[in-house]
């Protein structure tokens, strides 16, 4: 096979000619730059999707009482709101970071499996319009939570079925993107690209890519449990068949806690490649990046049920899962170190991708550190389903996943397409985003230490002045959003042609390990493939 890549990024190789345009040439492309836009692009649009449906939950929560929406809606709009953003906006986005950024760092033509790769992309729309045609059941979307807890997921109706069918699509793209990636890092480097002078991106995909294949796997069988429990008269989570819902949990969280790094490492790596840049300075301590990567993806397996304190588990678990969970700080520890000593004595400047960095190593360490607050099991279990936990983890996915994708996009957005964007708009972007999304979720660790439960679309008259806040912090942060597309549409159409090295000096290749390559190496004169 030989694959050229042109200066347009389109690949022209065992084609036979058919050049297709319009709608076709995105729906069959198999280039990797054509399928990383429209990752990104699918993201964004569920982004917005899931952030419209969280502006109804904050609606709702305005005020005390019920307002606006009915409370099983209110819990469709949780639950949707939950897995859209999961899996529909931040998982994508950063598949879609991988599909850019992967091949061109390690010197590759395109990613291992062209073919492959525009299947993976291509099965999110349909998982995507599974999920909202739910809502349009006798029942409506199962308002049971993203984590989908047995026994209530029982008593759902047709709506949980196409939601079930929708994680399994999910999971499928997400582990055949993931062998694409390992195959193509594993064996498409450049001569002289070992893997420990990969960009540190790279790293961290492989290991999450890894992460994947070995989680996504568990909560496909935790769903598949929960259909023949709904259709083919099983008991896995009834116990009133010999079955135990806790066990769905287990399963469940099995999953879900290395998911939490299965997103945040991908954000590590861009944020590792965004300092150096605005640093004029290579990475502090590479080596001691890959290995705490790796060891916070070894250690995500075996904290698990840290999520689970109040299910009636025995002394010994609860010290067991809180003592992992806190070792976990210490390589993360060991990469906000990296990065601060990396801006240490640096060169510092601070366009809107560095902006967006720093403000993700500030609140996504803010979001750490309540995490260690509620891995004490004891502490844990006063604010269990509390909106501390809601501030928590809204502070690393919802700032930290969110501002790594912002970093990333404004970072490599001339790469991309030869344009540059407004500095000054994506400057206001990011100032607008960050006061409006602190001062959405900050106020949520009061009323969470003050008691106010999760998931319930009304609350008592003390916790009115909070949600207030709160509501008015998400609204703005909405608005704050339209900035942005705004900004990148103005930069497609019109936007200045990006200068060679448009970061003054700091590239993201030139700082990351490189052989020195020229500038955009890869962009210009990609490596053909024999
Ligand atoms: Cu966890």
């Amino acid at each position: 096979m030989s694959a050229v890549v042109d200066t347009h990024g389109q690949a022209h190789g065992d084609d036979h000619g058919y050049h297709p345009s319009g709608i076709m040439r995105w729906i069959t492309t198999t280039n990797h730059k054509d399928i990383g836009t429209l990752y990104l692009w699918f993201s964004f649009t569920m982004f917005m999707i899931g952030g419209a449906m969280a502006m109804v939950i904050r609606l709702e929560l305005f005020s005390p009482g019920l307002q606006w929406v009915n409370p099983d809606f209110f819990n469709q709009m949780t639950t949707m709101h939950g897995l859209i953003m999961v899996f529909g906006a931040i998982m994508p986005a950063f598949v879609g970071f991988a599909n850019w950024q992967i091949p061109m760092m390690i010197g590759a033509p395109d990613m291992a499996f062209a073919r492959l790769n525009n299947w993976s992309f291509w099965l999110l729309p349909f998982a995507a319009s599974l999920l909202v045609i739910s809502f349009f059941t006798p029942g409506g979307a199962p308002g049971v939570g993203w984590t989908m807890y047995a026994p209530l997921t029982v008593q759902m109706g047709v709506g949980m079925d196409l939601t079930i069918f929708a994680v399994h699509l999910l999971g499928m793209s997400s582990i055949m993107g993931s062998i694409n990636i390992i195959t193509t890092i594993l064996n498409l480097r450049a001569p002289g690209m070992t893997l420990m002078r990969m960009p540190l991106f790279c790293w961290t995909w492989l290991i999450t890519a890894y992460l994947l294949v070995a989680a996504m796997p568990v909560l496909a069988g935790a769903v598949t449990m929960t259909l023949t429990d709904r259709h083919f008269g099983t008991s896995f989570f009834n116990a009133a068949g010999g079955g135990d819902p806790v066990l769905y949990q287990h399963i469940f969280w099995f999953f879900g806690h290395p998911e939490v790094y299965i997103i945040a490492l991908p954000a590590f790596g861009v944020i590792s490649q965004v300092i150096p840049a605005f640093s004029r300075k290579p990475l502090f301590g590479y080596a001691s990046m890959v290995y705490a990567t790796s060891a916070i993806a070894i250690l995500s397996f075996i904290v698990w049920a840290h999520h689970m304190y109040t299910v009636g588990m025995p002394v010994a678990g609860q010290l067991f899962f809180m003592y992992a969970t806190t070792l976990i700080a210490v390589p993360t520890g060991v990469k906000v170190f990296n990065w601060v000593a990396t801006m240490w004595r640096g060169s510092l400047s601070f366009e809107t991708p560095m902006l967006f960095a720093v403000g993700f190593v500030f609140l996504f360490t803010l979001g750490g550190m309540t995490g260690l607050v509620l891995s004490l099991a004891a502490v844990d279990i006063q604010l269990h389903d509390t909106y501390y936990v809601v501030a928590h983890f809204h502070y690393v996915m919802a700032i930290g996943a969110v501002f790594a994708g912002y970093a990333g996009v404004y970072f490599w957005f001339p790469k991309w397409t030869g344009k540059m964007y407004d500095e000054t708009l994506g400057k206001w972007h990011f100032w607008l985003s960050v006061v409006f999304i602190n001062i959405t979720f900050f106020v949520q660790h009061f009323s969470g230490l003050a008691g106010m439960p999760r998931r319930v679309p009304d609350y008592p008259l003390m916790f009115e002045t909070w949600n207030k806040i709160s509501s008015i912090g998400a609204f703005g942060f909405g608005i704050a959003q339209f900035l942005f597309l705004y900004i990148i549409i103005k930069a497609i159409r019109s936007g200045e042609q990006a200068p060679e090295r448009p970061w003054e000096g700091a590239d993201s290749l030139e700082w990351t390990h490189l052989p020195t390559p020229a500038p955009h190496h890869s962009f210009h004169t990609p490596p053909v493939l024999k």
